[in-house]
């Protein structure tokens, strides 16, 4: 599968990397993935020894299922052992480590100047103040904790904080709307909500705390009350005045540690309106009172090894997002690992991912991985084109940033406006440059490596899903010759394989569905509540494979390439939706009676939605109406998903049994006239009526 030698043409290696590597060459790679793969219990093995467990597991150190038709789907990775991850990232680092005063986040705000840097011994205190006000609120292990926070240091406390009572925490990315919130809250079952006041994303204000207020409201109409909802002020940082909207929870004047809002270095203060924050006393309660006179010392609870550590909702083909579940220890040793190999951690990196906690990347390299490195990290609040689109590289100069991973996109925006801005900066203290969220195109993966990184950085195009936990194709920095536009080959323990449409294993040059033949250690254990969907959706179509739901391509140097997805999601921007999901907000408007919506091609975006929609008799189709179904997909579910192209569609080809031909709808929307074998199709006038009605602006 991997081939002995590396190819010699049209690739990149840097060899400045070579010296400090963990892995300086191709047959260093080849032998450590051997010996991942055909001995996962040695090789996982001798990663958990670096780490604490206060107990051994007590059944087999890997144990699974991934054949269907031989009974249910499951993954074990030392069952049985008892630890706790929260303890491994902070605790450990500090005493065993000696960690304790260097920094773990310089936070940087959307404005720039509005900073904070915190150490690792200040975070323990912090997430262990708030650990115990979850525990005097009654939250136990296996509880259900939303939250739902801007990119602030707040965040990962939260995080943690769960994690140290053995709670399990459901972060919704704050860009989501109150009934994706309330439907995610919902279907966890969570009993706290942990927000903030708001937020600004450049110029544009978020009221979290409104939209959060709006969805216990939805949870409340299907018969479910949240108790308590935290709010945390960021925005209004002055704690110490009593706030009208607090009620009578004004904080006592004395404080023996400040929060750490009010520890912000703001430069430059910009006069900004505050947003209205609505206030229940019977639910609300606000962070900087709770955590005030709370402890900053918390026992760890040891949790067992398949004990759930998060659930992290990701769009399902359904349209109904699944909760995709991690459980503790796999997931730590997994992002760790990862995290140290991928980005070729050293103990002096700055490193920063520009991704949004929100999301998986920031779950697995913001938080968990970097932390069980003992890394320093960059956490950004911003935006990369504000207050101009030289911020990035101003940052990266800032804090000296070695290690650098975004998305495709952000490259393919910034692109856009030429190299002066990124040359304004010098970069020197890049040395390793990543991507992920979707196929990187070449010409971008250039532009990356010549301008961004001056040919100096490898760039490691990482390809991986919520459910995979970690990286599972991607490059080794200093080992792997790198091919633009190609996650090139697997992690240590992944075993991939190109299946045809009958399930039949690819072997050299070839393309057809991507899937993984064996567990490691970070694979997703279930869907919350849906064991069934869990196994559907991955197992089912390939037993005894993991379906991704992705193409792939080998080429004849064995190098794999991702070819985008081959069931009905679709990658905006990096983020995955939904045809589905984006359908049934469109029918919801009581204009329309039915709906498609598929992919189209974008510059920036990779994907974007391109929407028909077939109107009810006696509606009429126009600009407003445009423009009330565009607002109706934000607040379905967030402004990730609104449509770029709109187009009335009186009829819709269909089947003779009544299914959606979207394959024909693709064509059109790119006015292709090549439709290919359309003899299933009931009516064929439809197929003129489209592409004369096509949305103009494409
Ligand atoms: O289609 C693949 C694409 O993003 C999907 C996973 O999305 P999500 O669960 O939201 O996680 C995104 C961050 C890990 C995949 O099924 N994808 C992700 N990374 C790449 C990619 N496609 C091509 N190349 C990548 N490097």
């Amino acid at each position: 599968m991997i081939p002995d030698k590396a190819p010699r043409e049209d690739v990149y290696l840097v060899h400045d990397l070579k010296k400090e590597s963990h892995v300086p060459s191709f047959e260093k790679y080849k032998e450590l993935y051997l010996k991942s793969v055909e001995n996962p219990t040695e090789f996982w093995g001798d990663v958990a020894k670096g780490y604490f467990w206060k107990s051994k597991h007590t059944g087999p150190f890997l144990d699974y299922n991934f054949d269907v038709t031989k009974g249910k789907v499951y993954v074990k990775f030392m069952d049985g052992a008892t630890t706790n991850i929260c303890y491994n990232l902070l605790d450990r680092n500090i005493h065993e480590k000696k960690l304790g005063d260097k920094v773990a986040f310089f936070w940087e705000g959307n404005e720039p100047g509005d900073e904070l840097k915190i150490t690792y011994r200040e975070l323990l205190q912090r997430v262990c103040k708030l650990a115990n006000v979850l525990k005097s609120l009654g939250v136990k292990k296996g509880d259900r904790i939303s939250i739902y926070m801007p990119m602030i240091v707040e965040l990962v406390v939260a995080m943690l904080a769960c994690a140290r009572i053995g709670a399990v925490h459901s972060i919704v990315f704050a860009g989501f709307s109150a009934e994706s919130l309330s439907e995610r809250i919902l279907d966890s079952q969570c009993s706290l909500l942990i927000t903030a006041d708001g937020f600004y994303r450049g110029d544009k204000l978020i009221s979290l705390k409104v939209i959060a207020d709006d969805a216990l409201e939805k949870c409340k109409e299907k018969n479910f009350s949240i108790q308590k909802c935290i709010m945390l002020k960021h925005l209004s940082k002055e704690c110490s005045a009593p706030s009208p909207a607090l009620g009578s929870q004004s904080p006592p004047a004395k404080r023996t540690c400040p929060n750490l809002q009010q520890e912000r270095k703001e430069t430059v203060k910009k006069a900004r309106p505050l947003p209205q924050i609505p206030w229940n006393p019977e639910v609300d309660l606000c962070w900087h009172t709770l955590v005030e006179d709370a402890s900053d010392e918390c026992d760890p609870e040891w949790c067992e090894s398949e004990d759930p550590l998060f659930i992290l909702y990701t769009s399902g083909s359904t349209g109904k997002p699944k909760g995709v579940l991690h459980t503790i220890s796999g997931y730590m040793l997994y992002t760790a690992c990862t995290f140290k190999y991928v980005f070729d951690y050293q103990p002096q990196d700055v490193y920063w991912c520009t991704a949004d906690i929100g999301w998986i990347t920031g779950h697995s390299y913001i938080t968990y991985g970097p932390l069980a490195n003992g890394a320093t990290s960059v956490l950004f609040e911003g935006l990369p084109t504000y207050p101009d689109v030289s911020r990035m590289w101003e940052i990266v100069d800032k804090y000296r940033v070695t290690k650098f991973y975004t998305a495709p996109t952000a490259i393919r925006m910034l692109m856009k406006f030429g190299d002066e801005p990124v040359r304004r900066f010098t970069r020197k203290s890049l040395k390793v440059l990543g991507t992920v969220g979707e196929p990187i195109n070449p010409e971008a993966w250039l532009w990356y490596y010549n301008v961004v990184g001056e040919k100096r950085c490898p760039v490691v195009d990482t390809f991986w899903q919520t459910e995979t936990g970690g990286h599972v194709l991607t490059p080794l920095p200093a080992a792997t010759p790198l091919k633009p536009g190609s996650a090139t080959f697997p992690f240590f323990g992944v075993v991939p394989a190109i299946l045809n449409e009958s399930g039949e294993e690819l072997e050299g040059p070839n393309e057809g569905y991507l899937v993984f033949k064996q567990p490691w250690p970070g694979v997703m254990r279930t869907v919350y509540g849906n064991q069934e969907r869990f196994e559907t959706t991955y197992f089912k179509k390939f037993p005894g494979y993991y379906v991704t739901g992705d193409g792939c391509r080998r080429d004849k140097d064995g190098y794999l390439w991702i070819t985008g997805r081959i069931d009905d999601m679709l990658n905006v921007s990096g983020h995955l939706l939904s045809t589905a999901e984006v359908e049934s907000a469109l029918v919801e408007h009581e204009a329309v009676a039915e709906a498609a919506v598929v992919s189209h091609p974008h510059p920036v975006k990779g994907e974007s939605l391109y929407c028909f929609v077939t109107l009810k008799d006696g509606c009429e189709y126009g600009a407003a109406l445009e423009a009330e179904l565009k607002k109706k997909v934000r607040e379905k579910i967030g402004a990730i998903a609104t449509p770029d192209y709109m187009q009335n569609a009186p009829a819709l080809p269909k089947t003779r049994s009544g299914k959606i031909m979207r394959r024909v709808l693709r064509k059109i929307a790119r006015n292709e006239r090549d439709l290919g074998d359309v003899s299933t199709l009931a009516d064929s006038t439809v197929i003129e009526q489209l592409f004369q009605n096509r949305c103009c602006t494409v």
